[in-house]
């Protein structure tokens, strides 16, 4: 198979392609061609191997000649490539990152530990879009699996805490920098014991209003929150909010819609998204027997005890980043009654939030 990458040196791209050496990837596909949009006939990655130089990943032509592409470059760019390329009858697969083709109805979106049975149905039938999940809806999934594949929710409310790399590079990078201009202003307070805690917070506030970056987020995170991700809707949702029922029944593949909402909020992690869970459960089950149907979920489950010193050492973003386990934890009955679930979920939104399920997505293709 040839199988061309776009946009593989952005960050999602970059996750995919660490990803990829570790797993050995580039190994099993038969010519890999890399492609770029501002530097048409530079050297390509470090793959281990040689492989030819950037091509140009406007040209149709040389796109065309792929068997497979996998796209981190955006939304824009697969807006502007996409129709041409099937206009132009290419039949290749397409597995993108971005959301443009997530919901269309020939498209398939990808979380294998998950929907490995629509994605083998869909290759089988012809289907030939495969597209990443959102980040938050493809880590609630992974951490709650178990509960929807055995059919017991009746609907979820998810309070979520979305980290600073869901928007992208410069949102982490202006995360750092507002922290750091916060720190400054009161470092000589800070290395005085004695010095006045509320003088302290007085300039902290000062600094959070006048001093934190908002060029990216729109509002200073640092020090703070921000109750909206993504676009206003005139239901009153943010886009991100809507995303959750939409995706998740479309990954489910469910015939009976399952309801999901809630509230996604911005914090100041890095790349950890944390998500705490409502769960209205079908049946009134005893606690151990969701524990174990929630552990068999898929083989990343990081099942983490309803214990005070376990949960603040083990659901949390700094256990949990960088790695492939979902942290699921804080599992208990709520006052509401038998059958309403607490749960706290936690992932890494740039691994099975962004590129594990592309890179899976072409290992399934290939094999
Ligand atoms: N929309 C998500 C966020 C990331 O802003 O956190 C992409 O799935």
């Amino acid at each position: 198979m040839r199988v061309g990458f776009v946009g593989w040196r952005g960050m999602v791209g970059s996750v995919l392609m660490q990803r990829m050496r570790e797993e050995n990837d580039f190994a099993v596909i038969a010519e890999p061609v890399f492609f770029t949009t501002s530097n048409v006939g530079g050297k390509a990655p470090d793959i281990g191997r040689d492989v030819p130089p950037l091509k140009d990943a406007g040209n149709i032509d040389e796109l065309k000649a792929m068997d497979v592409i996998v796209t981190c470059q955006g939304g824009d760019y697969t807006t502007e490539v996409y129709g041409k390329l099937r206009a132009a009858g290419w039949k290749g697969y397409w597995i993108d990152a971005a959301s443009t083709l997530r919901m269309q109805e020939d498209s398939i979106i990808v979380l294998d530990p998950v929907n490995r049975e629509l994605i083998d149905k869909g290759v089988a039938n012809g289907v030939k879009d495969y597209i990443g999940g959102n980040c938050t809806n493809s880590i609630m999934l992974m951490g709650m699996n178990g509960l929807f594949r055995e059919g017991l929710v009746d609907w979820v409310s998810s309070m979520t805490y979305q980290a600073a790399s869901g928007g992208g590079a410069n949102h982490m990078r202006e995360l750092l920098k507002g922290m750091g201009a916060i720190h400054s202003t009161v470092a000589d307070e800070l290395a005085t014991p004695s010095s006045a805690i509320l003088e302290i917070d007085r300039k902290v506030a000062k600094a959070i209003r006048e001093d934190v970056p908002t060029e990216y987020f729109g509002a200073p995170l640092a020090g703070g929150l921000i109750p909206w991700i993504d676009k206003q809707l005139d239901n009153g949702q943010s886009k991100e909010e809507w995303k959750g029922q939409a995706e998740v029944n479309k990954i489910l593949g469910t015939s009976s819609e399952v309801p999901v909402d809630g509230l996604c909020v911005r914090i100041g992690a890095m790349r950890c998204h944390s998500l705490a869970l409502t769960v209205k459960l079908k049946k009134d089950l005893p606690l151990s027997e969701i524990e174990s149907i929630i552990k068999s979920g898929n083989d990343w489950v990081k099942w983490v005890p309803n214990d005070r010193e376990i949960s603040v050492k083990e659901l949390t973003p700094a256990a949990i980043t960088g790695g492939l386990e979902v942290g699921v934890g804080r599992v208990r009955k709520m006052n509401m009654g038998g059958e309403y679930l607490s749960a706290f979920v936690i992932g890494d939104q740039l691994l099975w939030g962004a590129a594990e399920p592309l890179r899976r997505m072409l290992r399934i293709l290939i094999e």
